[in-house]
Parts: C-alpha cells; structure tokens; sequence
C-alpha cells in the first residue's frame, strides 16, 4: 500500500513520527509530498497536494497533520473523491473506515498526542470498510464534488 504524507508547519513533527512508524510496517511504501521543516507554511497546499494523489491514484491513501488537523482536512476534503477524517480517538479511527470509507486520515500535531496519533494511525490502517448501508452514504458524499 502506498502512503502519501503531508503537513503544514504545525504537523511536521507529527508527520516525521508517523512516516518512522510507516517505515516499521513492510506493507506500505511512503510517499512525502512536504512541507521539510516547521518554516511556516501554508496548509490549503498540502492538504490539497495529498488529496490530489489519493485521488489520483500515486497512493492508495492518505495522511495530513496540521496543528489541529482542521485545516488541512477541509483542504484534502474538496479534492472529489477524498474522504478524510480528523480522528482524536482509536474509535474515532475505526469508525472513520467501517462507516465513512476514509481514504485520508488527518491529525493535529499540536492537539493530540504523538503517541495516540501512532495508535489512531494503525486503527485507520488495519480497519476495514464495512460496507452495506455506509456505501450508499459514502457514494452520497462522492457525488457531492
Ligand atoms: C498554523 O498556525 C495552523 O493554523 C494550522 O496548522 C492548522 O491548525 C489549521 O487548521
């Protein structure tokens, strides 16, 4: 599986652990679309950039911190086709894959912290989408943009 990953200023360190946790995972190839440094930046770019590759099909999903994760979210969310949640929770995480079929997964890197991210991370990783009456909802969202 190909992962893209992508921050502003107020996730990269978030974004630096999550890619170290990626790198333990042999199933996943980690694309790095920016930002390099906590040099400020600014969001819409980078959250738009990693929606623009999920939806393109370079990585089969997505991950974006900014420093609540609202930003970047809102920006990768008007890439049509893109399905990103803001998760603060493992549940948050599960049910963001069982029920609304994330294909992004976005976290604040000032407001959650980086060891729950990782646990969020592997939730919205080996969580499957359940289908059924989520499916008809998410084809709902689809053809919204
Ligand atoms: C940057 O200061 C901050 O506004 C950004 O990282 C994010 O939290 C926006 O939603």
């Amino acid at each position: 599986m190909i992962i893209a990953v992508a921050s502003d200023h107020g996730g990269f360190a978030l974004k630096e652990k999550i890619k170290a946790f990626l790198r333990t995972r042999e199933d996943i190839k980690i694309v790095d679309l920016g930002t390099n440094s906590e040099e400020s930046v600014d969001y819409p770019i980078y959250g738009k950039a990693c929606g623009e590759a999920v939806a393109s099909g370079k990585a089969d999903r997505g991950i974006v911190c900014c420093g609540t994760g609202i930003g970047i979210s809102i920006a990768a969310n008007k890439v049509k086709g893109i399905r990103c949640g803001l998760c603060t929770s493992v549940e948050m995480a599960e049910l963001t894959r069982k029920h609304n079929n994330a294909n992004m997964l976005a976290l604040g890197g000032r407001t959650t912290d980086p060891d729950l991210a990782i646990e969020i991370t592997k939730a919205w990783l080996d969580t499957e989408f359940e289908g059924g009456r989520h499916k008809r909802r998410t084809d709902m969202l689809d053809e919204m943009i």
